[in-house]
């Protein structure tokens, strides 16, 4: 091999090793990883999506609840246009895990200033988790088109 073709190769087969290395650390150091569906909700026959989302838990009891010291959890319905509940209170501190789905159609669910960004799938269960540090409203809004009144579906984050 000539000198300059293994200088090539091996300078390449250290950037490969650093660019694994890198994609180790955010996704298992960093827990950094793409917003996924972990769960599924399939009507019944003869039900439709809206119908087999309101009754299938935790989406029949929509809201926020405390899951242990500084731990919540909200359970929210995005639906045109509209998500429910419209506004939360958290304390500052508080690491909440939303789990969002639609009823309806695909929407989005983006709240500016952190790193909460998904959409929201028709019959999926999209979950993510953020500490609120800091206190302040937050936007919760929709950024998928979902329709005529897409622009004013949004709810709210309060932290105190
Ligand atoms: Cu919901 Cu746009």
């Amino acid at each position: 091999m000539d000198r300059y073709e293994r200088i090539f190769f091996w300078f390449s087969a250290a950037m490969l090793g650093v660019l694994l290395c890198a994609l180790a650390y955010v996704t298992l150091g960093m827990h950094i990883h793409l917003p996924g569906p972990s769960g599924r909700i399939i009507p019944r026959a003869g039900q439709n999506l809206g119908a087999a989302v309101l009754s299938t838990p935790p989406f029949n009891h929509p809201g926020l609840r405390q899951t242990g010291p500084g731990e919540y959890e909200v359970v929210m319905l995005a639906q045109q246009w509209f998500f429910y509940p419209r506004r939360i209170q958290l304390p500052a501190g508080a690491n909440v895990t939303f789990r969002v789905t639609s009823a309806d159609v695909t929407h989005g669910f983006f709240i500016p200033g952190t790193r909460v960004n998904m959409m929201i799938i028709p019959g999926y269960v999209s979950v993510e988790t953020y500490r609120f540090s800091r206190p302040g409203d937050y936007r919760i809004i929709c950024h998928e088109y979902c329709g005529l009144d897409h622009h004013t579906m949004s709810a709210e984050v309060m932290v105190k």
